[in-house]
């Protein structure tokens, strides 16, 4: 089945005069999938968010958002979509209650139950004062109007920022469920492990640049695992010399090696052998996401 394309970035460039705030980016966010948009501080994420947004003017490049031009078609796009600003702020005298059901009505959207609901959850009380709210409390309220219109597509710019790790689970409980509901989230974040947890895809930008498009799944594939197995007697080195194995040591009656591939012929050949302890432990995608950061991952 052919992915429907909800966003669509071909050659997207946002100068800020001499500034590259992104260059010639080239991405696709599918239905249905929680695309993450990864990236050291100053690569480019919120550029790339807000122009898509048409909330800042793209300097060239073409975005199509549900098939309608980001620039033309701004504020069509806008309806559809709920959005959180990374730098989420309100009026401060104004009560969390009366700026959610403004923004509501601003979308169009009468019932509250869903705002009152999402409230509940994230145990935000609606009767305080917005200026008054702790940092985390405020990007509550910045989370709840991102979701409580229920639109197709939800774009957040460092959804959890601010939040402790209860809170944080709970906005990974939100997205899942929006996701299951075949809504479409772009999110940026410098939360590696929140990505691999939450995110069907990843983006990773670094000097307004991609870097890396992938599924987290086959990422993690890639990547092999990290297999210790101590013998009890010593053993000839050269039957792990196959496809698929790399980094081969032997110390002892102790190997460490990375397997990323062929998994069960390795397997065999420990079986032949008698085994004293064994551990077999899949990277953290963070070790891969870094190599990106720092330049090291691409190719
Ligand atoms: N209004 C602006 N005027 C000039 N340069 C800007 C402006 N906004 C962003 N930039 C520059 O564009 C580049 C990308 O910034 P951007 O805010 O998109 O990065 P980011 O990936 O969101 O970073 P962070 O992780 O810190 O939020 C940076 O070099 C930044 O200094
Ligand atoms: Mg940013």
């Amino acid at each position: 089945m052919e992915n429907e394309v909800v966003m669509k970035i071909r050659g997207l460039t946002k100068k800020y005069g001499d500034v590259v705030g992104i260059k010639d980016l080239d991405l696709d966010v599918y239905k249905g999938e929680i695309m993450g948009f990864l990236g050291p501080n100053g690569a480019g994420k919120t550029t790339t968010i807000r122009t898509c947004l048409g909330l800042l003017q793209k300097t060239s490049g073409d975005v199509k958002i549900f098939g309608l031009d980001s620039h033309e078609d701004s504020i069509e796009i806008r309806k559809r979509t709920g959005y959180l600003p990374g730098d989420f702020g309100m009026y401060p005298d104004l009560k969390v209650k009366s700026i959610l059901r403004y923004l509501l009505s601003q979308s169009g959207v009468s019932d509250e139950s869903k705002m009152k609901g999402l409230a509940e959850r994230l145990e935000l009380d609606l009767s305080r004062k917005y200026g008054n709210l702790s940092k985390g409390n405020k990007q509550k309220v910045g989370l709840v109007q991102a979701f409580m219109a229920d639109q197709d597509l939800i774009i957040m710019d460092e959804p959890t920022s601010g939040l402790d790790p209860l809170m944080q689970q709970k906005c990974y409980e939100l997205l899942r469920e929006e996701k299951e509901k075949g809504k479409t989230i772009f999110m940026s974040s410098h939360i590696l492990a929140e990505v691999e947890e939450v995110c069907d895809r990843v983006a990773i930008i670094r000097n307004a640049e991609l870097q890396v498009v992938e599924e987290i799944e086959s990422l993690k594939e890639k990547m092999g695992k990290k297999l210790e197995i101590e013998f009890e007697n010593s053993v000839d080195p050269s039957i792990f010399a196959m496809e698929g194995v790399e980094d081969f040591e032997m110390d002892g009656r102790k190997a460490t090696m990375i397997v990323t591939s062929n998994l069960d012929e390795v397997i065999k050949k420990i079986s032949k052998q008698n085994v004293i302890n064994m551990s077999l432990e899949t990277f953290s995608l963070e070790q891969l996401f870094l190599t990106y950061y720092s330049g090291g991952g691409k190719g």
